[in-house]
């Protein structure tokens, strides 16, 4: 049984996708062990408690220091012992103690190709900004496991997406979500399940 914990921060529409996949059995012999955000009332704890699968809110608000908020992040994923660590939507940056800690059994999705529009002050709907403004006609997503640096780590799976005439950022970003976020990242993680994709 492949544990997973997911980190997420704001709506969870992927972290929805991968708990739909884990439900239906796409993502074979998988449990989600806890999700975690570092944002308080955001609508992926709501989504989490929706499926029965237990959230917290570690939030570096509630913390005199970063290290005191890493040293909490860090003793949560202790407790829950994932095999893997999804980041789903997450928009933080991930401790260095935490990368080592869990070498190759970080992975992340982006809403671009990478390595065209990542790497810092790309997230969220400022990437599908970033791809109009260049006039790009394909933009798409990507899966990567997670290094020290940012959108940095070793790709493991990236879909296509076409832009059309007239897009705005909004509906852009909908497109790649609905037809490339939400069908890779269960892709990859049914993948790791499977054993097809080596973690670790
Ligand atoms: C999405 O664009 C995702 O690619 C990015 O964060 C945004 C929100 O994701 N990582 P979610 O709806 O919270 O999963």
């Amino acid at each position: 049984m492949l544990k997973i914990a997911v980190l997420v921060s704001g709506g969870g529409t992927n972290l929805e996708a991968v708990l739909k996949a884990v439900e239906s059995g796409d993502i074979p012999d998988t449990e989600v062990v806890g999700v975690i955000s570092n944002n308080e009332g955001v609508y992926a704890l709501e989504r989490a408690k929706n499926h029965g699968v237990s959230g917290f809110c570690i939030s570096p608000k509630s913390f005199e220091s970063r290290d005191d908020f890493h040293k909490a992040l860090l003793g949560k994923l202790d407790e829950l012992a994932p095999d893997l660590i999804v980041l789903a939507g997450c928009l933080l940056k991930i401790p260095e103690e935490m990368v080592k800690k869990y070498s190759r059994r970080i992975i992340n999705i982006h809403p671009a190709l990478i390595p065209a529009f990542s790497g810092k002050g790309f997230y969220g709907l400022k990437v599908h900004e970033a791809a109009l403004e260049r006039g790009v006609k394909i933009t798409g997503a990507t899966v990567h496991f997670v290094d020290e640096i940012l959108d940095n780590g070793e790709i493991i799976a990236q879909k296509a997406v076409e832009v059309k005439e007239g897009d705005t950022p909004e509906v852009l970003q909908k497109r790649v979500m609905e037809e490339a976020e939400w069908v890779i990242l269960p892709e990859v993680i049914a993948e790791i399940a499977k054993g097809n994709i080596k973690i670790g």
